[in-house]
């Protein structure tokens, strides 16, 4: 391992060809659904994918996967499978009003355990959920994880645009390609047909085009987004025909085209293709 980034060990993972990072600037934007759903999203496209849960302070990829109880690390394979999803979460290690105590140090120690000591197979996506924030612990993530690029998730106020912004900022920081901003709970489609725009529309875009990176889109408010995931399975894989799951399988399309051409070579200069 070299040591990059102000001495961090920068983890190598073979056989993984994109590790994706969802981050927010804060808690409870949806950031945890987004990377679950996205995970289901890739794999519909026929991708081999697994979801890291390294919100160690709410671990919450146990409950929208369906996955209950923890696990003896000395007699368990991780990272487990569940819907042919490699999967890994400290919720599998303690129980959720443990997971509370964390501190960044420690943080760390254990992401780094999860993604270089087990086996996470060949895959062509790997989605890491990240703690919400910007403080050392996702720091020092973004720095020691392979990352090929990170996707935002900000609901339209402004609270939690600013929240973003800085998000955006610790990704600049660390030199993280930004793959771009997505505005979950846009807006929401009553039984009237109607459109509410509850929480305000658009403030993820207008972030996007002051900050020059790509938008990725918008995710609407559905009540069954959150049963799904409450249910244990998220609603891009029981529900797919669904238009917030269709709104997920489209940001799923534009994140792996953006990493196609980023890892695609650069043409030669002066070569006519
Ligand atoms: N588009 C959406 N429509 C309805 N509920 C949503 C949507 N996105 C997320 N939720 C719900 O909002 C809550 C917070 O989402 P979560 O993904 O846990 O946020 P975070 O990981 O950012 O803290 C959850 O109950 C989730 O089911
Ligand atoms: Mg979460």
């Amino acid at each position: 391992m070299q040591p990059q980034g102000g001495g961090m060990p920068k983890i190598t993972l073979p056989g993984v060809k994109h590790v994706i990072a969802v981050a927010s600037g804060k808690g409870g934007v949806g950031k945890s659904t987004v990377a679950a759903n996205l995970t289901f999203a890739l794999k519909a496209m026929g991708h081999r994918v697994g979801l890291m849960d390294a919100d160690i302070y709410g671990p919450s990829v146990p409950i929208m996967l369906g996955v209950s109880g923890t696990f003896d690390p000395n007699t368990t394979d991780f990272p487990l499978e569940k819907y042919g999803i490699k999967l890994m979460s400290m919720g599998f290690l303690v129980k959720p009003e443990q997971a509370m105590i964390w501190r960044g140090p420690m943080v760390h120690k254990y992401v780094h355990a999860f993604l270089a000591q087990f086996n996470w197979g060949q895959l062509d996506y790997l989605v890491i959920d990240l703690p919400p924030g910007t403080g050392d612990a996702q720091l020092t993530l973004t720095q020691s994880a392979p990352l090929s690029g990170a996707v935002i998730v900000t609901t339209p106020q402004e609270v939690s645009l600013i929240d973003a912004r800085k998000g955006l900022e610790m990704f600049r920081q660390v030199r993280v390609p930004i793959l771009g901003i997505v505005e979950n709970m846009s807006y929401f489609v009553g039984d009237d047909g109607k459109r509410y725009e509850i929480f305000m529309h658009g403030g993820g875009q207008k972030l996007a085009q002051e900050s020059a990176v790509p938008f990725l889109g918008e995710i609407p408010i559905d009540p069954r987004v959150a049963q799904c995931g409450d249910g244990g399975e998220p609603i891009v894989h029981k529900l797919p025909e669904t238009p917030v799951s269709q709104a997920y399988l489209k940001l799923a399309g534009t994140v792996a085209q953006q990493l196609q051409q980023q890892s695609a070579p650069a043409p030669l200069p002066g070569l006519q293709l």
